[in-house]
């Protein structure tokens, strides 16, 4: 697969880590999971994250998503200096500029495709009429247009990773992270999700941050980031 490559430029940073660390406090124990981490991602890059189990991926991720906080060093999202925001303007930055799609899809059962894909919508108060067109283009995009006023349980489990996508990208974020999104699928439904992300990355220039334990992934990606231990590995993504 022979892909062009993304070259960064100075306006095009949409987030960077500075010496990052996180140290989990489980008793009289201190856990230093993440042990000073540094990388910037630019607009248009698809990432991965590799490491082996206990490395640190998903503390990195949550901590990218603004769903932890870091012990220690600096996280910039668009220029924003995420340590410095209350909590309130966390979630709501959260809401605007992350769309995350996990192993799990996370529908709501009790809601419609459409509704489903609307949720951080209503969260980011877009207008009922707005929002509608949006789930409809969305669900377009990832093929499922003739599915909307159906529930999340009539649907296949990749059919499920598909509306979890589409409704990542309903506020037009400014990344997506995905932790194992193919995780939950047989091979084949999974390269399918993976063909997916690799569309919204080359054809509408959507910045991807993905972990994955799947090998045959890795030449999607423009850049590759392996933990190991809680530290860049050598090799691995610097600047
Ligand atoms: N809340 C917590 N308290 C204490 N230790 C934690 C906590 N969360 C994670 N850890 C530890 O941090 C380390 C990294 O965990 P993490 O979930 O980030 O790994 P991972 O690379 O995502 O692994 P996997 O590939 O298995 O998902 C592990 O040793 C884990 O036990
Ligand atoms: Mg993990």
């Amino acid at each position: 697969m022979s892909q062009p490559e993304v070259r960064p430029c100075g306006d095009d940073l949409v987030l960077s880590l500075r010496n990052i660390t996180k140290t989990y406090n489980t008793g009289e124990l201190a856990v230093p999971v993440l042990k000073g981490i540094s990388f910037d991602i630019y607009r248009g890059q698809f990432v991965g994250i590799l490491g082996t189990s206990g490395s640190g991926k998903s503390t990195m991720l949550n901590i990218l998503g603004m769903l932890d906080v870091p012990t220690g060093g600096d996280y910039t999202l668009e220029g924003i200096q995420v340590g410095s925001l209350a909590d309130r303007d966390q979630a709501t930055i959260r809401n605007q500029k992350i769309g995350f799609v996990f192993q799990s899809f996370n529908l709501f059962n009790y809601l419609t495709i459409e509704q489903n894909i609307e949720v951080p919508m209503i969260y980011n108060r877009v207008p009922r009429r707005k929002r509608r067109e949006r789930a409809l283009e969305l669900a377009k995009i990832v093929g499922l247009g003739h599915r909307l006023g159906h529930r999340p349980n009539q649907l296949s489990g990749g059919e499920c990773q598909r509306v979890a996508v589409a409704r990542s990208l309903s506020n037009e974020p400014a990344f997506l992270l995905a932790d194992e999104p193919t995780g939950n699928l047989d091979e084949k439904t999974g390269n399918e999700i993976m063909k997916l992300f690799h569309t919204l990355n080359r054809e509408r220039r959507m910045t991807i941050v993905m972990v994955t334990h799947n090998p045959m992934f890795e030449p999607h990606y423009d850049k590759v980031i392996r933990l190991r231990d809680g530290r860049l590995e050598a090799g691995g993504l610097g600047q």
